[in-house]
């Protein structure tokens, strides 16, 4: 009876480590962060994909975002506005 226990507590570890792990690695993703931030309102990442512009120009798009309300916290802001610049710039 013990020893299942043990098994039990056990499992319960795993699995929370797991979560842990593949929680941790979504959010270490920027793709995935930019896709699941802009999607939410225009419904499709097609909006984002098909533009090519300056830094400071996905800077005006990002700010107009935020008043929007994307809700983007400063870490991710940054993140995104790089990663934009990086894969969307003329
Ligand atoms: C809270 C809702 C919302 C979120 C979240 C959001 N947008 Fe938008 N977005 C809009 C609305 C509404 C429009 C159309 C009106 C406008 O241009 O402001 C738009 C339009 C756009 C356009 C076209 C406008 C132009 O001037 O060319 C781009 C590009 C864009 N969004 C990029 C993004 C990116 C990148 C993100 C993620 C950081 C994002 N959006 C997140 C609401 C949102």
């Amino acid at each position: 009876m013990k020893q299942r226990k043990n098994l039990l507590i056990l499992a319960a570890i795993l699995f929370i480590a797991a979560y842990f792990i593949s929680f941790n690695k979504k959010n270490l993703t920027t793709e995935e962060l930019v896709k699941t931030k802009c999607s939410r309102c225009h419904h499709t990442y097609e909006i984002v994909k098909d533009k090519r512009l300056s830094r400071l120009e996905w800077i005006a798009i990002l700010d107009k975002m935020q008043a929007n309300g994307a809700n983007l916290s400063t870490n991710e802001y940054k993140n995104i506005l790089n990663y934009l610049v990086e894969n969307y710039s003329k």
